[in-house]
């Protein structure tokens, strides 16, 4: 576990001319996610499939004036954005929170996610840049002294690309308390043969890397401690177990959790639609409408044609639902929100019986409601929980971008300098680096103009997508439409290409030396006060 993440690639993903294709390639190594691993993405529609991450483009038309990381495709999927999309739709409060391992220097893959963080603030969110230094003492086996002078060149360059530090809050994981003191809480509310299952963790690895991913738990929290806000986390998909985790631990802290029921038994997510529709059908089955038993219910349901009402289910569902229904005899089948105590003080749980409006009943460990709506016991639960002192935690949202593959063909890679440049590299460096990247071109001159040229399969085309064309659609349209078009030759277009992007590392790197005073004059510090005794290492 030593490669860095942000920097892997795979080679077979780039397919359409927005390049988010999510083409696999034969033989190319199975998907798997690690944080600290070398995650090869080898079909990106796995991570649909098998993890359960959403397609960008299913909300794209519910962002208001998208980046254009979000128009090409480059950051392709996302969990439960929706939220952070309706907030900027609305002016309401939201935040964007990311965080570098200082493990070396910033890179171009690093200054995608350095884009999504300063967009997201331009759109009015609260935004938060971490150093996750004890991610990188612990995990990577970085000393104090190398951390300090990485981090600064990460936070210089986050701010030369546009980060507001009077807006906006820069940190890193040591200087924390806040943060430490919240990893702490959250530490509580997971075991560790979770963190053996997730993270592959096992009798061998260090106990601070342990601590390091509740800091990362506690990092993904933490722009919510003041007040829950929907928070985006903009981040590779390989961190996508840890934005899951974050998800369940925010679930896991709150007071109560509010469900939908129809009757006092609980049902199972797979079974409540199901239910639903038995009482949709009321009118068929009940003796009186107004008042349809569990039992009619049940009866239904086992024979019920789901198809006919919508409704796809497992039949080992549809078994025990209507095994609940039967059991519950005569007891009315009436909708209604409930109320579980997950963490609740017995004071809290009074306080929210009391609070609720409309008719309930009270049960010993939860709190029925009848007359309030899913969305109104949510909003009353979260209110109730933050005034008796907790969280109100909302799960965090993330975006997941793809990685930028090497200029040298396979992976870009930081132990390899030629597959990708670094932000602090000579602006004649990147030139020179942009000139003798491998393409997507053909043999010869002669097939190129008769075939065109393999945009999708170019380093240098996706340079052009992911940086080289910043928010100009058109340009980037023209050089991938020219290149398969058979009208855009290598040498040219990478001389085009080569030569801008040392205009960008020129223009970057001299607003990083404007950025040296501020960052002089910010509370962050990039002069660490620990002692460096090895660090950890597994
Ligand atoms: N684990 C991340 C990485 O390997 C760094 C990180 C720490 C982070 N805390 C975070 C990323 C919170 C996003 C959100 O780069
Ligand atoms: Fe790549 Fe440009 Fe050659 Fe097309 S013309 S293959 S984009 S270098």
């Amino acid at each position: 576990m030593t490669r860095d993440h942000n920097t892997e690639t795979d080679e077979s993903v780039r397919e359409d001319p927005r390049t988010d294709g999510g083409a696999s390639a034969e033989g190319a190594d199975a998907t798997s996610l690690d944080p600290w691993g070398s995650s090869t993405i080898s079909d990106y529609r796995k991570l649909f499939e098998e993890f359960g991450i959403e397609e960008f483009d299913a909300v794209l038309p519910e962002v208001p004036d998208p980046h254009y990381l979000m128009r090409r495709g480059v950051i392709f999927g996302h969990r439960d954005y929706r939220p952070v999309a309706e907030a900027m739709r609305d002016g309401d409060d939201f935040a964007v929170l990311s965080g570098f391992m200082p493990t070396g220097d910033p890179h171009i893959g690093h200054k995608l996610v350095f884009d999504e963080i300063i967009w997201h603030q331009e759109q009015g969110g609260d935004a938060y840049g971490l150093i996750a230094d004890l991610e990188a003492h612990s995990a990577r086996g970085m000393s104090w002294a190398e951390i300090d002078e990485h981090a600064r060149d990460y936070l210089l360059s986050l701010l030369a690309l546009g980060f507001d530090p009077e807006e906006g809050e820069l940190y890193r994981q040591s200087d924390n308390r806040e943060l430490q003191d919240l990893a702490f809480e959250l530490g509580s509310k997971a075991n560790y043969s979770e963190f053996e299952a997730i993270y592959g963790f096992d009798g061998s690895t260090n106990v601070s890397h342990v601590q390091s991913v509740v800091t990362q738990m506690a990092d993904i929290l933490y722009p919510q401690l003041e007040e829950p806000k929907p928070t985006v986390i903009p981040v590779g998909p390989d961190q996508d177990p840890h934005v899951r985790l974050a998800r369940d631990l925010a679930d896991r802290m709150r007071f109560f959790k509010v469900t939908e029921a129809y009757a006092s038994f609980e049902l199972r997510d797979a079974e409540r639609p199901l239910v639903a529709a038995a009482y949709d059908a009321r009118e068929e089955f009940a003796e009186d409408p107004e008042t349809p038993r569990c039992e009619e219910a049940g009866e239904w349901l086992s024979a019920a044609d789901l198809d006919a009402h919508g409704v796809v289910a497992a039949e080992s569902a549809r078994e025990s639902a209507v095994e609940k229904l039967a059991n519950a005899g005569m007891e009315p089948l009436r909708p209604r929100v409930r109320f579980l105590d997950a963490n609740a003080t017995d004071e809290a749980f009074d306080a929210l019986i009391e609070a609720v409006e409309g008719e309930k009943r009270r049960y010993d460990e939860h709190v029925d409601a009848f007359d309030l709506s899913f969305d109104e016991a949510d909003e009353l639960a979260r209110e109730v929980e933050i005034e008796h002192g907790g969280y109100g935690f909302r799960a965090p949202s993330s975006l997941y971008h793809r990685f930028m593959t090497g200029l040298t063909g396979g992976k870009m890679s930081s132990s390899i300098p030629a597959s990708h440049i670094s932000l602090l590299d000579d602006p004649e460096e990147g030139y020179d680096k942009v000139k003798s990247a491998t393409t997507g071109g053909r043999e010869t001159a002669e097939k190129q103009r008769e075939l065109g040229g393999e945009a999708d399969k170019c380093p240098v085309y996706e340079l052009y997508a992911y940086l080289l064309s910043g928010d100009d659609d058109a340009f980037a349209t023209e050089v991938y439409e020219e290149c398969v078009g058979g009208e855009r030759l290598c040498g040219g277009c990478k001389e085009q290409a080569a030569e801008l992007m040392e205009e960008f590392l020129e223009d970057h790197q001299e607003k990083r030396e404007e950025m040296e005073e501020v960052l002089a004059d910010l509370d962050i510090s990039t002069e660490s006060a620990r002692r460096d005794v090895a660090p950890g290492d597994d």
